[in-house]
């Protein structure tokens, strides 16, 4: 069967780019070897869906080249987004910084894009095995699949990243990528918890549940947002945050007082008999926090014990906490995966790719990775629907 389109992925990006393929009136097949529409989008942001964020930014995205995505950015910004939220009656609320969530549920949106697909007569397969794909002498796309053979002058990879396999994540579009030649950077689980080595992991095992107001940095890159100790290491949206920037070996430094001076706080105590585990409750922090904390760095101290120069290594300690972290929590834990199709490859304006003309790229399978709060599912929406205008 022959169309003019064919989307591979039924996500987030891939139901954009079709719908809006659909209202060109490009003869669209949108195919999914899943059996339901955009999984991702109904598990995110806790069933009611981080859709957007209404201060996105090209510099909100890890990649090879954060300048990629200005323009899909601006053709298709939050706005255009939430005026079609809006068009379908949607109920949404802003959270914190920027972050936009239904207020009811996430399937909303799903439904939301199917019914755009289906006044755009876009044709859905669902539970398609892809088994091959090549193109012919005419230059079209032949995709022999599960329900047949189906051939596009134009094909839209939309495959998403590789985080939890268990609802459909494969590497179908990297692959994709390699066969026509297209490089892929290096791939990594990104937004994910990070692990702590065996003997941070035994000392703060009874840490398991406490969260903290921290800033977290790696180099230059710092998030300041809450930590939350889990029974495998840290997680929590500021570790989330860094890990789209950690690599294997690197140390991450928390800044466990970024509204204190802690030097002074540390100076103003140093006539006392109070234990310093115990005044730290002061500071806002759990009291099995700062046992914890400071058993690691000065067990059983109290104020008036420590001289100016122990003053200051604590004070440089509780600014500066090194953390090597042993790993991450991988795929199944991950919201993303960091790394893609390379930029390179690709026309930031339409997503097509320079040498494979016909050939499309949209969403998380690209090299950009957004921030935690609702900046990949931007990237899908306005990545889509460039792909959507030029396909
Ligand atoms: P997406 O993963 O949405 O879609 C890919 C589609 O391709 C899937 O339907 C899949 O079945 C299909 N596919 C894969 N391999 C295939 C194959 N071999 N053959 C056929 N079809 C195939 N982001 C955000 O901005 N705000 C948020 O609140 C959240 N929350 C969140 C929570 C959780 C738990 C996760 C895992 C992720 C998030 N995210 C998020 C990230 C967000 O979900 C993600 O970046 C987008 O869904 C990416 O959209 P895509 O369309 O590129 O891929």
């Amino acid at each position: 069967m022959r169309f003019d389109v064919i989307v591979i992925g039924a996500g987030a990006a891939g139901m954009m780019c079709a719908s809006v393929a659909g209202q060109r009136g490009r003869r669209v097949l949108l195919l999914d070897h899943a059996d339901k529409l955009a999984e991702k989008i109904r598990i995110s942001g806790g069933g009611r869906s981080n859709f957007t964020n209404i201060n996105t930014r090209h510099d909100c995205y890890v990649s090879e080249n954060p300048n990629f995505c200005r323009s899909a950015l601006a053709q298709f910004t939050p706005q255009h987004f939430i005026a079609l939220l809006e068009r379908y009656g949607i109920a949404y609320h802003e959270k914190k910084l920027g972050q936009l969530f239904c207020d009811d549920s996430s399937q909303q949106l799903i439904d939301m894009l199917d019914a755009e697909c289906r006044a755009a007569n876009v044709d859905r397969r669902m539970g398609v095995r892809i088994e091959q794909v090549s193109r012919d002498d005419d230059g079209e796309f032949v995709l022999a699949c599960s329900a047949g053979n189906f051939r596009a002058a134009s094909l839209v990879v939309a495959t998403g990243g590789l985080s939890i396999p268990q609802i459909g994540a494969t590497p179908l579009g990297y692959q994709l990528a390699g066969q026509f030649g297209l490089s892929v950077t290096p791939l990594a689980p990104a937004l994910v918890p990070l692990t702590f080595h065996v003997d941070d992991a035994e000392r703060f095992a009874a840490l398991a549940g406490v969260s903290l107001d921290v800033a977290v940095r790696i180099g230059k890159t710092s998030f300041r947002e809450n930590v939350l100790f889990t029974h495998k290491g840290l997680s929590g949206p500021a570790i989330l945050q860094i890990s789209s920037y950690w690599t294997p070996g690197q140390e991450i430094v928390i800044n466990l007082l970024p509204d204190e001076d802690a030097e002074a706080w540390l100076a103003e105590r140093s006539g006392s008999e109070q234990l310093l585990a115990n005044a730290m409750g002061e500071l806002g922090w759990p009291k099995r926090f700062a046992e914890a904390w400071l058993a690691a760095h000065a067990a059983n101290v109290r104020g008036k014990d420590l001289s100016l120069k122990q003053r200051r290594q604590l004070a440089e300690a509780l600014h500066h906490w090194r953390v090597l972290p042993n790993g991450t929590q991988g795929y199944k834990k991950a919201e993303v995966t960091r790394g893609g199709v390379s930029t390179r490859e690709l026309s930031s304006k339409t997503m097509m790719a320079n040498a494979v003309p016909g050939l499309f790229f949209i969403g998380e399978v690209v090299d950009i990775t957004g921030w935690l709060g609702g900046y990949n599912f931007q990237w899908a929406w306005s990545s889509g629907f460039v792909a959507g205008k030029n396909c």
